[in-house]
């Protein structure tokens, strides 16, 4: 800095100010590693205080984001939840785009900002508005539902949003608003068979994968129980159905947090992105975590570094085409509006085994 003071020196202040966060990050973080994160998670938190802003933390953000500069924190339907609920005047979204832009269609007159803009994601890159307006003329009598991973524009041109926690409910809400016994669910093909599995309703479904999990196999699983026979596995929905069918749980980030937090299983498991059982152990040091994890390049765009720079220069700024936005609204409202989970939903793991065919556009 220009009078000499260094912005961000790890201080007697800061590591006062930041020793309750390293008694619950220090078994993921290393001294080292400390003494550089502190003093920006110390500058970020202040920040915020300052421009009346709030993080939004994915659950696969890492340890030090997560529990260091979070306000907010969990899986997708949750962070939407809250970015309908907050009176911040600034939302910064430590996840991907399409989180972004969810919560700038429910805020339209806060200043949403993503510290990187190319954090995208290969489900929310799959489809496109044409794609479903092309498959709305298909199947003009079917209600179209989307997972909250997809572009705004895609949003605005479907009928109800979910996300992992709720799309049974979602998919068996609409088909009985609708009187049908079918639903379009986009763009991930696998979390459409998971789902498909779980319900009475068919499903037509488009190809899309998301890249951290569409990578995890059933060999994987059995591997994994041969080498760690008392482990529980936790798979998440996004993962093909052959891996969810031969493990023990599937549900949202939010339901295998929860799974860990309740039952306090010995040695977990948990089939998904890295930074998912780095925020969990933090919590629950009683659990052993087996981490056969892939990261997701896009979740890993977002740093503290570029946190603090998001903050300070408001930079960058999400922005929703007016007119995509309010429909897209609709969309998502209509998923925030059904009634909460009282706890994060689990997938019904005899029906998971069950092979049921989904139609592929
Ligand atoms: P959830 O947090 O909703 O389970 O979604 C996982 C995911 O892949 C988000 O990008
Ligand atoms: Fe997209 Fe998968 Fe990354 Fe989530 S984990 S942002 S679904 S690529």
């Amino acid at each position: 800095m220009a009078d000499g003071t260094q912005p961000f020196a790890f201080t007697a202040e800061v590591e006062a100010a930041t020793l309750p966060l390293w008694e619950k990050v220090h078994k993921h973080v290393t001294p080292m590693e400390w003494r550089m994160q502190a003093p920006l998670i110390a500058a970020i938190n202040a920040l915020k205080r300052q421009k009346h802003a709030v993080i939004l933390a994915h659950n696969y953000m890492t340890p030090e984001i997560f529990h260091g500069v979070g306000d907010y924190v969990g899986d997708s339907l949750g962070l939407a939840r809250e970015a309908a609920r907050s009176d911040a005047r600034i939302i910064v979204q430590a996840g991907v785009k399409f989180m972004a832009e969810t919560s700038k269609v429910l805020c339209p007159d806060k200043t949403v900002l993503i510290p990187d803009l190319r954090a995208g994601c290969s489900l929310a890159a799959s489809i496109t508005a044409a794609d479903v307006r092309l498959i709305r003329r298909r199947y003009p009598d079917l209600p179209i539902v989307a997972y909250v991973n997809t572009t705004a524009e895609v949003k605005a041109e479907i009928d109800i949003c979910c996300t992992s926690a709720n799309a049974v409910q979602v998919v068996e809400q609409i088909a009985a608003e609708w009187g049908v016994d079918k639903v379009v669910l986009l763009p991930d093909e696998f979390l459409a068979r998971n789902v498909a599995r779980q319900t009475a309703v068919k499903i037509v479904s488009w190809q899309g994968r998301c890249e951290v999990h569409e990578r995890f196999d059933a060999d994987d699983i059995r591997e994994l129980r041969a080498a760690y026979p008392n482990a529980e596995i936790l798979a998440h929905p996004e993962c093909p159905a052959e891996v969810i069918e031969l493990s023990d749980f599937a549900g949202s980030t939010a339901a295998m947090q929860n799974y860990v937090m309740t039952r306090k299983p010995k040695q977990v498991v948990l089939i998904t992105e890295c930074s998912m059982a780095d925020n969990v152990a933090c919590e629950a040091p009683e659990t052993e975590f087996v981490r056969p994890c892939n990261l997701c390049p896009h979740m890993k765009r977002i740093t503290l570094e570029n946190i603090y720079d998001c903050l300070l220069y408001d930079r960058y700024e999400v922005l929703v085409d007016e007119d995509v936005a309010a429909r897209a609204r609709l969309a998502v409202q209509r998923m925030i509006d059904l009634p909460p989970p009282l706890k994060p939903a689990r997938y019904d793991m005899v029906k998971a085994r069950h092979h049921v065919d989904v139609e592929l556009i």
